[in-house]
Formats: structure tokens, sequence, C-alpha cells
């Protein structure tokens, strides 16, 4: 399985097997987020359209979630689409949703045997019916499913996702249904789109930029970050697993102080 996942086009020669077993199981992050950046950049380097590094992110995309479903990683969050890459050219943004709904068609059978649950978060309901429905599809075909939860944000931003959880908590006053002081911490959380998710607890972003995007600010409040100068498309399940062993050595306080 290992061997499988690390020599498909990976291109450093670490021991995949010694890395594994130097990570330190007791203190794997539940909840990994990753800012998949770079995709551009990688395929100008190649002298190539900007949509030729889609598609080659698309299969690092493969290959992480499978390291990651191995590895035990509850939940997986990557970030797609924002609610800001709107403003990019129209055929980009075409490639963007034809490459989303062709991941879809391809990868879901494979990643309902291998038990991954997905979901999608951020608005979809601004995406073309076809690919809404197969979005549905994909989530109920895989949500009886026990392993990593698999979440998508596509037009995701984290303003618009606080700003949707606010509506609909105002709605639920309004009605009458709970009062302002009984809003709390757990409450306000399960009305994000990430209901149910433990918070952010490994944040990575790949592509050199030293920066949020309006990504999970409210889930990412205790997070750990890890960043790369590598594109997304060059990332390997080899640095994955050293940002994982890099937490795995990490002593979080939390605002606490030390022990000893
Ligand atoms: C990330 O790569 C993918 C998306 C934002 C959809 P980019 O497309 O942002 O690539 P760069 O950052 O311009 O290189
Ligand atoms: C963040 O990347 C969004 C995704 C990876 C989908 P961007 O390329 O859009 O971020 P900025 O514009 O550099 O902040
Ligand atoms: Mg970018």
């Amino acid at each position: 399985m290992w061997k499988k996942i690390f020599r498909s086009g990976s291109d450093t020669k670490e021991d995949a097997a010694a890395l594994m077993n130097s990570i330190n199981r007791e203190n794997l992050p539940r909840h990994v987020a990753i800012i998949m950046d770079g995709n551009g950049r990688w395929a100008k380097r190649r002298g190539m359209p900007r949509t030729y590094g889609h598609n080659a992110g698309v299969k690092t995309l493969k290959k992480i979630l499978k390291t990651a479903n191995s590895l035990g990683i509850e939940v997986l969050t990557v970030y797609a689409f924002s609610t800001e890459n709107w403003k990019r050219p129209h055929t980009e943004v075409d490639c963007l949703m034809q490459l989303f709904a062709e991941y879809l068609d391809r990868e879901m059978q494979e990643m309902n045997e291998d038990n991954v649950r997905i979901h999608f978060i951020g608005r979809t309901d601004a995406f073309s019916p076809l690919l809404r429905d197969m979005m549905t599809k994909a989530e109920t075909m895989m949500a009886g499913n026990s392993g990593i939860h698999f979440n998508v944000a596509v037009n995701y931003g984290a303003r618009d996702e606080i700003v949707r959880a606010v509506q609909s908590l105002m709605s639920m006053s309004k009605a009458g249904e709970m009062q302002p002081e009984d809003l709390t911490e757990e409450l306000f959380d399960a009305s994000l789109d990430t209901s149910g998710d433990p918070p952010v607890d490994l944040l990575i972003r790949t592509g050199g930029d030293l920066r949020l995007s309006n990504y999970l600010l409210w889930q990412c409040a205790y997070a750990e970050l890890w960043f790369t100068d590598t594109n997304w498309p060059a990332f390997s399940p080899e640095e994955f697993l050293r940002a994982i062993q890099d937490f795995s050595g990490r002593h979080r306080r939390f605002g606490g102080l030390d022990d000893e």
C-alpha cells in the first residue's frame, strides 16, 4: 500500500516507512487543513498554461488524501476554490469547474472503496445544477463511510461562512427558538459548514505565501501553521508526512503553561 502511494510520481528518495515510523502516533493532528496553492506558478515555470497546473494539482490531491486516510487522520479540509477566485478570467474558472466535475466522476468510486466520506463546504448553490447534483450524489454515496472525513471547500470564504452562520442564528432568535444569551462558542461552531468536525490542528499552505486567504478563520484559532515553498503540484506524500512529523513534535499550550 505505502509503496504504491510513494512510488507514484514522488521525486524524493526518502524512505517512506522510516518517515511513517518516526511519526508519534500519540500526537497526530485530528484535523488537517490545506491551502493548495501554486498551481499556476508551477505550470508557468514549465512554459505551460495555468490550467495545466490545476490538472497536475488534482493528481497531488489524490495522493495526499490517500496518505492522510491511511495514516488515520480524522478530517482533511482542502481549499479548492475561494469566494475571491471568481475574480479570475472566465476561462480559468470554467476550467476549474470542469475539473471538479471530472474529478468527482472519475474518483467517486475509488474514494468510496477507500471508505472516504466527502463533504462540500462553502456556497455550493452558486454552481451549475449538474455540478451540484454530482456533489450531492457523492456526499450521499459516501455518507455512511467511517474513514477520513474529506471536506472540499468550494466557493468558500471564512467571512462568508461566518456571516451565513450569524444569519441562521439570528433567524432562530427571531423565531423565538433561542435567546441571544443562549449563544455559546459550541453552538456557533455547530452553525458553521464544518459542524461536527474538531477544530483545525494543523494548517498547511503550499506555494510560498504566508497568509490565510480567508480560510477557516474560526476553525484555525489554535491551529499549528506549516508553510512550504513547494507548489501544490510538486507537493509529495513525503513532504506531507514531514509536516505531520513536525506537528507531532510540537508542544501546544493553548494559553496555559508548560508542566515542568
Ligand atoms: C491554487 O493555485 C488553486 C486555486 C486557487 C484554484 P493558483 O491557481 O492560485 O496558483 P498560483 O498561486 O497563481 O501559482
Ligand atoms: C487560496 O489561493 C485559495 C485556494 C487555494 C483555493 P489564492 O491563490 O486564491 O490566494 P491569494 O489570492 O494568493 O491570497
Ligand atoms: Mg494562488
